[in-house]
């Protein structure tokens, strides 16, 4: 069982950490007010309390924010294999990198941390539960370590992700497509009336 630490308390967090708890994982919170964050089920401590708990940690913080919240934590994150689930959008719902993305601007600044982009183009309430969907779909993952891609993607299993819904998209230059994926999930959102829906790629 992985000890793992989750940056945020919100709607991501909450639904990663109890996926990742019902597979027997040992989740701690980090949050910015640890103190009023009591009635989540599991322990709950400050983002360096997280980073130190996690040899995966997630980051599901608002991708706007997450550089600020992460780069202080550099040195405790040295080696460690980070989730980064964020997603930069404005307060109207632009693309804040538009010309990158939050998971390579996070890899730039914390070189060591070995940063693994999943999970962001699908719901929270599908993230650790695929089987409320007709079929899964497709999870993708962007990373330049092949070890800690390894690592998630045993974490993704745990989560509902068989191997077979997971797919490779190389580096972590390539999470930008992955972030970039959220304007076609509003529109599709929109569109289908319903957040509990995923992107599935068709091979021939
Ligand atoms: N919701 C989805 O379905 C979904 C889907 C794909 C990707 N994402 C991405 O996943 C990340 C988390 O999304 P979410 O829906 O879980 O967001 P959320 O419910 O707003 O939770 C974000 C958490 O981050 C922490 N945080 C740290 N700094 C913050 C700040 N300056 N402002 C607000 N919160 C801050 C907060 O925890 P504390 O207050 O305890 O510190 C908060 O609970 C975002 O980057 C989002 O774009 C979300």
């Amino acid at each position: 069982m992985t000890n793992i630490g989750v940056f945020g308390t919100g709607h991501v967090a909450r639904a990663v950490a109890a996926g990742a708890a019902a597979a027997g994982h040992h989740i701690v919170f980090g949050s910015r007010e640890p103190d009023s964050r009591k009635d989540l089920g599991f322990p709950v401590g400050t983002l360096d309390d997280a980073a130190a708990h996690g040899d995966i940690v997630v980051n599901a913080t608002p991708g706007t924010e997450s550089l600020a919240l992460l780069r202080p934590l550099a040195a405790r994150l040295d080696g460690r294999v980070l989730l980064d689930i964020a997603v930069g959008l404005t307060e109207t719902m632009e693309l804040a990198h538009p010309n990158s993305s939050i998971g390579e601007q996070i890899q730039q600044a914390l070189p060591a941390t070995r940063v693994v982009k999943t999970l962001c183009t699908m719901d929270a309430n599908v993230m650790a539960a695929p089987q409320r969907l007709s079929r899964p779909g497709t999870v993708f993952l962007s990373g330049a370590d092949a070890g800690a891609k390894a690592q998630v993607a045993d974490l993704l299993r745990d989560l509902g992700w068989a191997e077979e819904t997971q797919l490779d998209l190389g580096g972590i230059h390539t999470a930008r497509g992955q972030e970039h994926l959220a304007l076609l999930f509003m529109g599709v959102a929109g569109a289908l009336g319903t957040y509990t829906f995923n992107f599935d790629v068709v091979r021939s």
